[in-house]
C-alpha cells in the first residue's frame, strides 16, 4: 500500500484501510492514493457534529457503457435512498471522462459509503485528491454537474499530479478550491498559478431573460475566447451555466454566466467561497432585483466573506433601494451604472469595479 493510501486510511479510521485494500484485490485495477489531510476549524457556525464531518474529493476514470447523463442518474438515485439518511452530501461532475465526486459526512458511514463506491465497476483508479475534517460546505444532499469541456483525458491527470505536488510542498486547500482546480480547463489555479499571475473570478446572473449568458457570450467574442457550457442538476433543478476563461491585463478572470435559480443549488453556494464578485444584471422591476438580491443573500447567508454584489442597471433609484436592501444580508453593494442589454456598456461600468485598475 502507497504512503499516500496509509495517510488517507489513518483519517478515515483504521477499518478503511482494510476495506480499501479488499476493494483494491476485487477490482485488481490501480489502488486508491490519497494526498495528506488537512484540519479546517470549524466556522462560527460550526457546531459539535460538524467538527467531525469529514469532506473528501477524490477523482476515477469514467469506463461507462452507455452515456454519462444516464450514469449519472442512476449513481443519483442511488445516493438519495443511501446517502441521505447516513447525512453524506454530495457533489458529482463528470468531465472528458473522468468522475470527480466531493463527499461529506459522519466518518465512519463515509468511509463504508467509501468502500462500496470504490468497488463500483463504472470507473477505475480512484483518486483521493482532498481528506480533512471540518464544516460541512455542500449544504444539500446531492449535486451534479456535466461539463462539455473539450480537453483531452489526460489534462485532468495533470491537474491531479499538479495538485499532488503542491500538497507535497505544503500546501493546504479547502475542497472547493480542489474541485475547481480538478474541472477548470486551461487553469491550474490554485495549485500551479502561473509566474505572477493575478486570479479572481465572477459570476453573472441577471433577473430577466438570458442576458447574463448574453454578456458572457460576448466577453469570450472578445477574447476570442471558448464558452464552456455546464449543466448542474440538484434534487429537482437543472440549472445551465456558461464558463468563459477571461482576462483583464495580468488578470486571470474567469466569469461564469448562470441561471437565477443555479444559487439554490448546494454546489453553487459552496462554490461561491472564492469568488470575488456576483455581477447582477437589472432589469426595470424594482420587484424582481429585490427578488434576485434575497436569493443571493440566502446562497450567501454561510459564507464567511461572500462576494461583492455589483448591480448593473441604469437607474441611480434602482441601485439605491437595492443598496439599502443589501446591508441587513451582509452584503455589499456597488452600483454599475449601465444597461444590462449593452455588453459593451457593461463591461466599461463594470471592469473598474470588479478589475480596479488592471
Ligand atoms: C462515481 C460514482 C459515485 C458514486 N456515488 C455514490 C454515492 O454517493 N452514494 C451511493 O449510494 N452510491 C454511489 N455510487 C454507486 C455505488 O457504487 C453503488 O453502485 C450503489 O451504492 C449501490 O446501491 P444500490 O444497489 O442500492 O443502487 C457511485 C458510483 C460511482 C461510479
Amino acid at each position: 500500500m502507497s504512503r499516500w493510501a496509509i495517510r488517507r486510511c489513518r483519517l478515515m479510521g483504521g477499518d478503511c484501510r482494510l476495506d480499501l485494500a479488499q476493494a483494491r484485490a476485487v477490482r485488481g485495477r490501480s489502488p486508491c492514493r490519497a494526498m495528506k489531510t488537512s484540519s479546517a476549524p470549524a466556522t462560527s457556525a460550526g457546531t459539535e457534529e460538524e467538527a467531525d464531518i469529514v469532506r473528501v474529493v477524490y477523482a476515477s476514470r469514467a469506463r461507462l457503457d452507455g452515456p454519462a447523463s444516464q450514469a449519472m442518474e442512476d449513481i443519483r438515485r442511488s445516493a438519495l435512498r443511501h446517502n441521505r439518511p447516513l447525512g453524506i452530501h454530495t457533489a458529482l461532475l463528470w468531465q472528458s471522462h473522468w468522475f470527480v465526486q466531493w463527499k461529506e459526512g459522519p466518518r465512519a458511514p463515509l468511509r463504508d459509503l467509501m468502500a462500496r463506491v470504490c468497488r463500483d465497476p463504472r470507473h477505475e483508479g480512484l483518486t483521493i485528491v482532498h481528506a480533512s475534517q471540518g464544516p460541512r460546505l455542500l449544504d444539500g444532499p446531492w449535486s451534479m454537474a456535466i461539463a462539455d469541456a473539450k480537453e483531452p483525458q489526460e489534462a485532468i491527470a495533470g491537474r491531479i499530479t499538479a495538485l499532488r505536488r503542491a500538497v507535497e510542498a505544503g500546501e493546504r486547500f479547502e475542497p472547493q478550491d480542489v474541485w475547481r482546480c480538478l474541472s477548470m480547463p486551461g487553469r491550474h489555479e490554485p495549485a500551479a498559478p502561473a509566474g505572477g499571475e493575478q486570479y479572481q473570478r465572477f459570476l453573472v446572473a441577471c433577473t430577466l431573460g438570458t442576458t447574463a449568458f448574453a454578456f458572457v457570450r460576448w466577453l469570450a467574442a472578445c477574447r476570442r475566447g471558448r464558452v464552456e457550457h455546464r449543466r448542474f442538476a440538484g434534487l429537482d433543478l437543472d440549472v445551465a451555466t456558461e464558463l468563459v476563461d477571461f482576462r483583464c491585463g495580468a488578470l486571470a478572470l474567469p466569469a461564469v454566466g448562470m441561471a437565477r435559480k443555479g444559487l439554490k443549488l448546494p454546489l453553487t453556494r459552496a462554490l461561491l467561497r472564492g469568488y470575488s464578485h456576483l455581477a447582477l444584471l437589472l432589469c426595470p422591476d424594482e420587484a424582481r432585483n429585490l427578488a434576485l438580491l434575497q436569493r443571493v443573500g440566502e446562497a450567501c447567508a454561510r459564507l464567511p466573506e461572500p462576494p461583492a454584489v455589483v448591480g448593473v442597471g441604469a437607474d441611480p433609484r434602482g441601485h439605491a433601494a437595492l443598496h439599502a436592501a443589501a446591508a441587513p444580508l451582509g452584503l455589499a453593494y456597488l452600483a454599475a451604472l449601465a444597461d444590462p442589454r449593452d455588453c459593451a456598456g457593461t463591461w466599461r461600468a463594470l471592469r473598474p469595479l470588479i478589475a480596479g485598475a488592471q
